[in-house]
């Protein structure tokens, strides 16, 4: 089995999941989106209205926000992979639950190791506890570390900065970081650096990618 075809057959086991409760409430799955073999993966919480709607990660208003910060690293969503801590939509929004977020580990854990990223980046505190618990997201934010194989990037949750104005000028500083901090941690796992795109290359090759900007 190729690694697109385990992951797709993760997202089948993940569709017919009922370990915890939210498989009573969701509609949809929401397994995650991108390319097996993606270099970055992020992680936000877990699915919203539009996701458990429409099956996707990050399609509601803090996803154009993230397209908008992928914009900002030089990225395209077909070149990375989104998905949430857990899989299903928490009822109203809130914030999954612990026996919620360990029952839904061993998914993320398979992707993760089919994925076998260069990073992770956490979206928001919840994300970021599970890789590096007891720390604040305000002192941490943006910074790169070891963890395990691979490095953790926390930043923000694109919709605290939606919510807190006062946010968005670091998460964009923080995005704006990420190609760097990616060619570092490709050097420290012995992989070859690559050419980092600028905003304006990126646009030529996606110019739906304007409106971003
Ligand atoms: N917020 C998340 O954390 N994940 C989504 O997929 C959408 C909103």
């Amino acid at each position: 089995m190729t690694a697109e075809e385990t992951l797709s057959r993760l997202a089948g086991e993940i569709s017919a999941c009922a370990k915890c409760g939210l498989h009573e409430t969701r509609k949809k799955s929401v397994p995650g989106d991108g390319p097996a073999n993606a270099e970055i993966m992020f992680i936000g919480e877990g699915p919203g209205f539009h996701e458990n709607e429409q099956g996707h990660p990050f399609v509601g208003a803090s996803g154009k926000f993230l397209d908008q910060l992928l914009a900002q690293a030089g990225l395209t969503r077909t070149e990375v992979f989104i998905c949430n801590v857990v899989k299903c939509r928490p009822p109203g929004n809130r914030d999954p639950l612990p026996d919620e977020i360990s029952a839904c580990d061993a998914h993320l854990e398979e992707q993760i190791k089919i994925i076998n990223p260069s990073i992770i980046v956490t979206l928001g505190r919840i994300s970021m506890g599970k890789f590096i618990p007891g720390v604040k997201i305000t002192a941490v934010h943006g910074q790169m570390r070891k963890v395990d194989e691979r490095f953790v990037i926390p930043m923000f949750h694109p919709a605290a900065a939606l919510h807190q104005a006062a946010l968005k000028p670091s998460i964009l500083a923080d995005f704006g970081r990420l190609p760097d901090q990616l060619n570092e941690a490709r050097v420290a796992l012995g992989k070859p650096a690559i050419v980092i795109r600028k905003k304006e290359e990126l646009v030529q090759e996606n110019p739906q990618q304007l409106s971003l900007f």
